[in-house]
C-alpha cells in the first residue's frame, strides 16, 4: 500500500518558508517578552499603591523601574515586534504562501497598530480607561493569531 505525499506531509517548504516559521517564533517570544516587560513594570507600583496611603519614600526607586521596563515594552512593541510582522509578510510573499496567510499576517499588523493607539488614548485620556483596558485584550488576540499563524506553517 502506497500512502500520497500530501497524505503526509502538506507543509510547504523551501527557505523561506522555514524562515516564515522561524520569524513566527520569534515573534511569539517577543509577544511573551511584552507581557514579562508590563509586568515588572507595573507590580511593584501597583502593590505598594493599594496599601500606602502617603506617598512612600521609596517611589523614586518604583519609578526607575517602572521607566526601564515600560521603556523595553515600548520600544519591543513599536520597533522590533512591527518589524518581525512586517518581515513575516515579505516572507509569506517569497515563500508563496496562501494569500489566506498574508492577509492574516496583515491583520496582524493592524492589531499592533490599534495597540499603539490604544496606549495613545490612555496616555492623554486617563477618563478612558475601559476603554484602554482593550490593550490587554488586544494583545491576547495578537498571541492566539501569531501562534495560529505559526502553527499552521
Ligand atoms: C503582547 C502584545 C502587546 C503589544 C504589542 C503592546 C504594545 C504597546 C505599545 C506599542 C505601547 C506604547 C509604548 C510607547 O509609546 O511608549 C504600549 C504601552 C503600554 N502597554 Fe502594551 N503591548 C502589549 C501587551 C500589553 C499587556 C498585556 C499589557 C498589560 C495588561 C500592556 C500594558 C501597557 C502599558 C501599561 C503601557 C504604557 C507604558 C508606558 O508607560 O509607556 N501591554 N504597549
Amino acid at each position: 500500500m502506497t500512502i500520497s505525499p500530501a497524505v503526509i506531509s502538506s507543509r510547504p517548504s523551501g527557505f523561506f518558508a522555514k524562515a516564515h516559521s522561524a520569524f513566527g517564533v520569534l515573534l511569539l517570544l517577543e509577544l511573551c517578552a511584552q507581557f514579562y516587560f508590563i509586568a515588572a513594570a507595573v507590580i511593584p507600583i501597583a502593590a505598594p499603591l493599594t496599601i500606602a496611603v502617603t506617598p512612600d519614600p521609596s517611589i523614586n526607586t518604583w519609578k526607575s523601574t517602572y521607566d526601564t521596563f515600560s521603556a523595553l515594552h515600548g520600544v519591543n512593541g513599536t520597533l522590533l515586534i512591527s518589524a518581525t510582522i512586517l518581515v513575516l509578510i515579505l516572507l509569506s510573499f517569497a515563500a508563496r504562501h496562501p494569500w489566506k496567510t498574508t492577509l492574516l499576517t496583515a491583520l496582524l499588523f493592524f492589531l499592533v497598530v490599534l495597540q499603539f493607539a490604544l496606549a495613545l488614548i490612555g496616555f492623554q485620556h486617563s477618563e478612558l480607561a475601559p476603554i484602554v483596558g482593550l490593550h490587554g485584550l488586544n494583545a491576547l488576540l495578537l498571541v492566539a493569531l501569531a501562534l495560529r499563524l505559526t502553527w499552521q506553517r
